[in-house]
C-alpha cells in the first residue's frame, strides 16, 4: 500500500472510493469537508436528519457508486467533536480497515479533517491510520494451498496539516509492516519456524538493509562463552540452539546502543516437565519475543532513526528425551551463578539469563527484554496489558510512556526484594520457580539477578503476543510499544 498525505485544497471526488471524516455533532463539520460532500452529491444534512447516519464512533455507511464515472463514498463515524481521543480514533479506523479488507478499489481517498484529538497529535493521528491499515492486510495463508489477495491501493490522506502527516504516515506503514513480519513469523508452525531458520531470517533481514548486520552464535560458540544456562534448554532437542545477533547502526559509531533481547523458543513442550495437552499446539507462539525483536529492527530499517541498536534473540526448542535436562539438574550459567532446574517448563528464563550477560558487551544505554515468560501474567493481566518490570523507574516510566503513546499498553509490576526469597534453592545459587505465589513477578524476580548492571526492562507479553479462539493468531504486540520507544530516543 501506498500512502501519501495531500493537501485539503481541491474538492473534487474524481472515483476511486472517498472516506469522510464525520463528527456526530454535524455542526463540527469543517467546511471542507462539507465541500467535498457537496461536490461528490452528497446532502449530508438530509442523512443526518434522516438517521441513516448517526456519527458514532466506528460506524462505517458506504453508498455505492451512482455512475460508472462516481465512485463509492463512505462516512466514517468519528464520535462527537469534543470527545474524540486516541482511543476513539483507533476504534473508528480499524472499523473501516475491516470493512475495505476485500475492497477491490485502486485508490482510497480519506478526508480527516474533522477529526481533532484531544490528546493526541495530527501525526499520530496520521500514524495510526497508516498503521491500522497496514496492520489489516495481513492474513495468514503461507502453510494453505489457497493464497488471499491483499487490498494494494494508492491510499491518499487528505488534511490541512500535510506535513506531520506526511511524517505519521511513515512512522505508521513501517510500524504496521513490522507489526506483520512478528505476526508472520509467530504464525509459522514449529517444524517450519525452527532456530535455524530464526538466524535465516536475520541474515535476510540483514541483506536488506545497509543499516543492519548480523552475528550468529552456534552452540559450539555458546558453549566456549559458559552458556550452560541456554543450553540445558535445548539438550534435549535435535533442533540446535542459535544465539542471533542484529547490530542497527544509525548513529555514531560510539553511542552506546540500546538493545532488545527476545525469548525465542520455537516450541515449548515443557521438556521433561512436560505440559498438558490441551491447547499445546499454541506453545509454538513462544518465540513471540523474539518476533516482535525482528519486527522493530524491520521497522528501524524502513525509518532509518539516528538511534544505535542490538537486538539479541535467544533461539532454541524445548523438548523432552534421553538426552533432556531433567528437574533437579544443576547448570552453571553465563554469569557464574549455578542454577537448579526444578521445573524445565520454566525455560524462558534459562535461555533469557545468558542472554542478558552476552548483552553486558555492548555497554548498553538500556536493555528491554520481551518474553511470552509466564501464565501467571496471563491470569494478572489478562491480553489488554504487556506486564513490565524494571530495575529503573525512569526507564519504567518511560516505556509505559511509550505504551499509552502507541496504544499497545504494558502495567507496571513490582521488582520488590521481598519476592527475591522464593528462589532460594538448597543445591544451586538460585532455582528457577519461584513456587505458586506471584509466578510472573518471581520470573522477574530471577531474570534481575542476571541484569545488575545495567538499566533494564522486562516485557511478559504471554497474554498480549497472540489472541486465541476464532481469531487465532500472533498480535504483532508490543512492535508499536517497542518503536515509540526507540524513535523517543533517536537524536
Ligand atoms: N511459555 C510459557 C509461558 C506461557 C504459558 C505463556 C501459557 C503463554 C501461555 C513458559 O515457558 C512456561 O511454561 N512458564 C511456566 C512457568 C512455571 C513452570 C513456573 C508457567 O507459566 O506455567
Ligand atoms: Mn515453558
Ligand atoms: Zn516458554
Amino acid at each position: 500500500m501506498k500512502f501519501s498525505a495531500k493537501k485539503a485544497s481541491t474538492q473534487k471526488h474524481t472515483g476511486g472510493c472517498l472516506v469522510v471524516a464525520a463528527t456526530s455533532d454535524q455542526k463540527a463539520l469543517p467546511t471542507s469537508t462539507q465541500a467535498v460532500l457537496k461536490s461528490a452529491g452528497i446532502d449530508i444534512a438530509h442523512i443526518y436528519n434522516n438517521g441513516d447516519f448517526t456519527g458514532k464512533t466506528g460506524q462505517v455507511l458506504a453508498i455505492p457508486a451512482t455512475s460508472k464515472q462516481s465512485g463509492k463514498i463512505i462516512l466514517l463515524g468519528v464520535g462527537e467533536s469534543k470527545k474524540a481521543d486516541l482511543t476513539s480514533f483507533r476504534k473508528s479506523v480499524k472499523a473501516l480497515a475491516n470493512s475495505l479488507k476485500k475492497s477491490t478499489d485502486k485508490v482510497i481517498t480519506l478526508w480527516i479533517d474533522a477529526v481533532k484529538l484531544s490528546d493526541g497529535t495530527s501525526e499520530q493521528k496520521a500514524r495510526i491510520t497508516a498503521e491500522t491499515f497496514e496492520h489489516s492486510r495481513y492474513q495468514f495463508d503461507t502453510t494453505k494451498s489457497k493464497k488471499q489477495k491483499l487490498v494494494n491501493a494508492t491510499f491518499n490522506y487528505v488534511t490541512t496539516e500535510t506535513k506531520a502527516a506526511g511524517k505519521g504516515l511513515a512512522v505508521g506503514q513501517a510500524t504496521g509492516e513490522g507489526m506483520n513480519v512478528a505476526r508472520e513469523l509467530g504464525n509459522l508452525p514449529g517444524n517450519v519456524c525452527t532456530p535455524k531458520y530464526l538466524s535465516k531470517q536475520a541474515k535476510k533481514l540483514a541483506s536488506s538493509s545497509k543499516a543492519l548486520s548480523t552475528q550468529i552464535l552456534s552452540e559450539k560458540q555458546m558453549k566456549a562463552l559458559g552458556m550452560g544456562s541456554l543450553l540445558s534448554v535445548s539438550a534435549g532437542s535435535v533442533e540446535e540452539a542459535q544465539l542471533i545477533v542484529m547490530q542497527y547502526n544509525g548513529a555514531a559509531k560510539s553511542t552506546k546502543p540500546h538493545v532488545l533481547v527476545g525469548k525465542g523458543i520455537t516450541f515449548d513442550t515443557g521438556g521433561i516437565s512436560l505440559k498438558p495437552g490441551s491447547a499445546m499446539d499454541e506453545m509454538k507462539f513462544d518465540m513471540c519475543g523474539a518476533a516482535s525483536v525482528f519486527g522493530t529492527m524491520h521497522t528501524l530499517t524502513k525509518l532509518l532513526p539516528k538511534i544505535n541498536v542490538v537486538a539479541i534473540v535467544a533461539a532454541a526448542e524445548n523438548m523432552p528425551s534421553g538426552i533432556a535436562t531433567k528437574p533437579g539438574d544443576v547448570v552453571t550459567s553465563m554469569a557464574g551463578k549455578t542454577i537448579e532446574v526444578l521445573n524445565t517448563d520454566a525455560e524462558g528464563r534459562l535461555v533469557l539469563c545468558d542472554a542478558l550477560t552476552y548483552a553486558e558487551r555492548f555497554k548498553p544505554k538500556s536493555v528491554v527484554d520481551i518474553a511470552t515468560l509466564t501464565g501467571a501474567c496471563v491470569v494478572a493481566l489478562g491480553s489488554h496489558a504487556t506486564g513490565l518490570f524494571s530495575n529503573d523507574d525512569e526507564l519504567a516510566a518511560t516505556l509505559l510512556e511509550a505504551g499509552q503513546a502507541s496504544g499497545d499498553k504494558a502495567w507496571h509490576m513490582p521488582l520488590w526484594d521481598e519476592y527475591q526469597k522464593q528462589l532460594d534453592s538448597n543445591f544451586a545459587d538460585i532455582a528457577n520457580i519461584g513456587g505458586r505465589e506471584a509466578g510472573s513477578v518471581t520470573a522477574a524476580c530471577f531474570l534481575s539477578r542476571f541484569t545488575e548492571k545495567y538499566k533494564w526492562a522486562h516485557l511478559d507479553i504471554a497474554g498480549t503476543a497472540w489472541l486465541h479462539g476464532g481469531a487465532k493468531g500472533a498480535t504483532g504486540r508490543p512492535v508499536p510499544l517497542l518503536t515509540e520507544y526507540l524513535l523517543n530516543h533517536s537524536a
